[in-house]
């Protein structure tokens, strides 16, 4: 069980790269995160992996003529490492075609909202706007559309009348850092079913 294999993707400030750090090294995931990739040199979650003495990878996007090649290399980074489960942790860019279909079912996003409302960017400003008086978060697995794939935990947390987007992002990412893991541990224990749409879940 332990030696499952996990490749994190990320873009930014990593706080949910380091739930999943944080539940991999306390046992709370049967599996270790073997790579970090990053398409962003500068990601703060990159720092957080190192200082882990987790290996990273940066496929800088700016670094390649476009979406293709930038995929092809992903790609290839991702076969020589042979994950087990990719994470998508705060990774700011939609996953090809290509390596949906050649992971599927193997690749989870979380998305801070209660999907499949407000998919995309801005999600808990796009709650606050709209005047929602609860939000959340959810974990889906990814397939080739924008926060479309099925759904596996979901979590979810009041929006009050004063919340701005950022107050309503910190109250969303506690939850964030609580189902990841928890969608991650049920994952790599083989207890998630896919029905169609549906995520079937094993108790216990
Ligand atoms: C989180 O809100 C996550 O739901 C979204 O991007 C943000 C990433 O935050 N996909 P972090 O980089 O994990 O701190």
């Amino acid at each position: 069980m332990l030696d499952k294999r996990i490749v994190v993707l990320v873009s930014g400030r990593g706080t949910n790269l380091q739930a999943l750090i944080d539940a991999a090294t306390g046992g709370k995931i049967p599996g270790r995160i073997t790579l970090v990739i990053s398409d962003n040199p500068d990601a703060y979650a990159l720092r957080r992996a190192q200082k882990a003495g987790i290996p990273t990878v940066t496929l800088d996007y700016a670094s390649f003529p476009g979406k293709k090649a930038y995929e092809e290399a992903l790609l290839a980074t991702l076969e020589r490492e042979n994950p087990d489960l990719i994470c998508l942790a705060g990774y700011m860019r939609i996953v090809g075609r290509t390596i949906v279909s050649r992971y599927r079912y193997r690749i989870l996003n979380i998305h801070p909202s209660l999907l499949p409302a407000f998919p995309g960017l801005e999600a808990q400003k796009q709650a606050v706007e709209y005047g929602v008086k609860v939000s959340g978060c959810t974990v889906h697995f990814v397939d080739e559309g924008m926060d479309t794939g099925p759904i596996i935990l979901q979590a979810t947390c009041p929006v009050f009348d004063d919340d701005t987007p950022e107050t309503l992002a910190e109250r969303i990412l506690e939850y964030e850092h609580e189902i990841y893991p928890q969608a991650v541990r049920l994952f790599l224990e083989g207890k998630l079913r896919i029905e169609g749409r549906k995520v079937l879940v094993q108790k216990g």
